[in-house]
């Protein structure tokens, strides 16, 4: 498997490959900055769940914690640092197969002495496992003396907020460097223990503890530091049982004051007698592991020079890193836990482009950010009711408290002086059905009756109760009006397409899994038979909303070139943006790709590429799901060619793109395109379908995928499918149309 590669250092991509060589195990997330400081350089390390809230803002931040993985290079004295002297080799490597960070360089320093340096940095797979890293500094021509200094530094703020206080700073069992901290408004109590081989001497500081170890060193002779790390909260000793989340709707809370001792007594535990290479192994046969299913593979054409593999082995492994697997107090951010964008909130992301990964590897996973939502419905039912709605409305930003967070105000126009209002927790309502639609998929995909006995069913009601509060009467119909669409572009506008047909799925789908409500499935059936849905014109084309075709157009090209800069917004107001035919990203589009059947494929093709040419794409949720409705419409080339800008979202050679984080959708979603977009899958109907079409680049592509307790092994070539099983149990399946029925193992079809 390909590493992730950096051949160059420049200072202007130190965030992003912060961002992109982050390593992680959806509960704990840590950049990949480098362990000198360097100007504007941005570490962070993250635990999902833990959000604080600072004094004044209405929104809860992902708390950057302490950092661990900073240490500080004297070689007689003189300051190892990349921006003096002369770099003569430089590499760093994500390995993706294996989690493993190594960089590898050649430095002469500014007095002309050579040094070889290797740097290792490797994080445990699972839940409070341990963070390991290993120095070795080589003097190639000259004695040397080398002072290395680390450990946990407890400066690191949220880009100057301060979110934790430090309880304690201590040397615990020897020479274990312990740091006990409080999140200021949200109480979550952290403690990091720290470790360091050999041992050197430890002090404590201005809110840091450190060692500082000496090594005198003859030519080719290295210093080699070991460093080891836990990190852990209050959040790994609740009870994370998903069957008591229905139970009590509450997670039992831990209020023990001696949590902190309990924390350290844990991870002084677990570090004991462990060392780097230990859990080096342990991390290469978790991520071996992961792997075996994990992965889609390509076989390129020979002499095509493709990047493709890279793109989705990258997207497998940040969806793996940023996706907590079994607790549901948790869900996944905007950013994974790579970067402080968007405060490390849940946004419908994470049901809509996150969660089929795992459901088609891993259903306990997907369930498990299903219970998030479930966990959360009173105060979505509590936000509908502020706003004098029925049912759950959940909200636009989520964090650990299930309240709304996104903020009012987006930043401060520096020229007006005026603050946009964000409208989206006022009417980005569609989220509502999104969760709907994931709770529906989860049982088309695992046919799992108990979760929907007791969470799935009551979800779906609770959404489909909002639908039928949210929606008024007038000019004969029900209209859904004053709503935002997925295209964050056009706001307050009336019968959104896409919300009106997703509402009214919601609804069917919630009166399909409640019918001994039937006062519910009365209002409901009412809802479905009257509510206005927004159909083709003469011209074909379906108005996004009501207003939409009304709105003068123009040429976007420019803004095309500059796509996700968000660029139209320095030369146009918002205003005047939302009064234009300009979209941010996949609206009709977006619904295409949830419903594939809705509407004939002529209206589809011809609305693409109407819409499309509406579309900067400034969102990164937008091209890959142009892909895919490209490639259901038979447009292979340019369902490939989005396919290949969607993989340059966090690839591409923009350095500041991903500075605060990956986009995580925009890893679901190249997924997404691969399997929904070239293998064809549908999962609509009762049975699974395949309309595979390859890229012509694409020779074979192969990946497993879990649908109704049978875990299929694909692969595809051009002409020709493979199949395989587990077991011998029936299946009915669809290839291009045929329905077969699959009791052997294996079959393979020409196709
Ligand atoms: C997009 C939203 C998305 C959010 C978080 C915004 O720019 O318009 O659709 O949910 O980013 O990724």
């Amino acid at each position: 498997m390909k590493n992730l590669s950096e051949t160059k250092f420049a200072l202007s991509y130190i965030n992003k490959y912060g961002s992109l060589m982050a390593q992680g195990n959806g509960y704990l997330g840590l950049r990949a900055s480098h362990e000198e400081d360097y100007p504007g350089q941005v570490r962070g390390m993250y635990l999902a769940g833990v959000y604080n809230r600072p004094a004044g803002s209405e929104s809860a931040e992902l708390v950057n914690l302490p950092d661990i993985a900073g240490m500080q290079i004297e070689l007689d004295g003189q300051l190892f640092s990349l921006q003096m002297g002369k770099i003569v080799e430089y590499e760093r490597h994500l390995a993706l197969g294996s989690g493993l960070l190594t960089r590898r360089i050649i430095w002469r320093d500014p007095r002309g002495r050579l040094f070889e340096l290797n740097f290792e940095r490797v994080v445990g797979k699972t839940r409070g496992t341990l963070i390991g890293s290993r120095v070795s500094i080589k003097s190639l021509n000259q004695s040397v003396r080398a002072v290395i200094t680390t450990g946990i530094d407890g400066q690191q703020t949220n880009f100057g907020t301060q979110q934790l206080m430090e309880e304690k700073l201590h040397v615990a069992a020897g020479d274990f460097m312990v740091g006990h901290y409080e999140t200021i408004e949200s109480d979550r109590k952290i403690v990091i223990a720290a470790k360091v081989a050999p041992g050197g001497v430890i002090t404590a500081k201005n809110r840091q503890i450190k060692s500082q170890v000496t090594f005198d060193l003859q030519p080719g002779q290295a210093a080699i530091l070991e460093k080891i790390v836990m990190v852990s909260s209050d959040l790994d000793l609740e009870t994370t049982n998903l069957e008591n989340v229905g139970a009590d709707r509450r997670l039992s809370q831990q209020k023990d004051s001696d949590v902190l001792a309990i924390l350290e007594s844990t991870a002084l535990a677990k570090l004991a007698d462990r060392d780097f290479d230990w859990l080096k192994r342990e991390v290469e046969k978790d991520w071996a592991k992961f792997w075996v299913t994990g992965r889609v593979e390509l076989e390129p054409k020979a002499s095509t020079v493709n990047t493709d593999q890279l793109a989705l082995d990258f997207a497998s492994y940040h969806l793996e890193i940023m996706t907590p697997k079994n607790d549901p107090r948790m869900s996944v951010g905007a950013k994974g836990l790579t970067g402080e964008g968007y405060k490390g909130h849940v946004f419908w992301d994470t049901e809509i482009f996150i969660l089929p990964y795992f459901l088609h590897h891993s259903p306990e996973t997907a369930k498990n950010m299903l219970l998030y939502r479930y966990h959360h419905l009173q105060d979505a039912k509590e936000k509908a009711q502020q706003y004098g709605y029925s049912g759950a409305l959940f909200p636009w930003e989520s964090a650990f408290s299930g309240r709304e967070e996104t903020p009012e105000f987006a930043a401060i126009n520096i020229r007006t002086g005026k603050r946009q209002r964000i409208a989206s927790a006022l009417a980005e309502h569609h989220i509502v059905a999104d969760i709907a639609y994931a709770v529906w998929g989860y049982f088309q995909a695992t046919r799992d009756q108990i979760f929907m006995e007791k969470y799935g069913r009551e979800l779906l009601r609770e959404t489909a109760e909002f639908w039928l509060s949210r929606a008024v009467w007038q000019d004969g119909h029900y209209q859904i009006l004053d709503v935002i669409g997925p295209d964050e572009y056009t706001e307050h506008i009336d019968n959104n397409a896409y919300t009106n047909y997703l509402a009214v799925f919601n609804v069917e789908q919630a009166i399909r899994f409640n019918q001994d409500a039937t006062d519910f499935c009365q209002r409901g059936a009412d809802f479905l038979a009257n509510l206005y849905l927004p159909v083709a014109g003469s011209d074909g084309i379906i108005p996004q909303d009501d207003t939409f075709l009304t709105k003068p157009q123009i040429d976007l090209e420019k803004y095309k070139q500059t796509q996700g800069k968000q660029g139209i917004l320095l030369d146009y107001s918002r205003a005047e943006v939302i009064d234009m035919q300009i979209l941010k990203q996949a609206d009709l589009v977006m619904l295409f790709y949830l419903l594939p059947h809705l509407f004939p494929a002529d209206i589809v093709a011809q609305n693409l590429s109407f819409y499309e040419e509406r579309t900067i794409h400034d969102s990164s949720l937008s091209k890959a799901i142009h892909a895919i409705v490209a490639c259901r419409s038979g447009d292979v080339d340019t369902a490939y060619r989005f396919f290949q800008e969607a993989c340059l979202i966090d690839l591409g050679t923009d350095p500041h793109s991903s500075d605060d984080g990956i986009h995580a959708a925009s890893t679901g979603a190249i997924w997404l395109a691969a399997v929904f977009g070239f293998a064809g899958v549908d999962t609509t109907d009762v049975r699974l379908h395949f309309t595979p079409r390859l890229p012509e680049t694409w020779q074979k592509m192969s990946f497993h995928f879990w649908w109704q307790n049978e875990k299929l092994q694909v692969e595809l070539k051009q002409g020709m499918i493979k199949l395989s099983k587990g077991s011998t149990t029936e299946l009915e399946i669809e290839i291009n149309g045929k329905l077969l029925t699959l009791t052997d193992r294996e079959i393979e079809e020409r196709i």
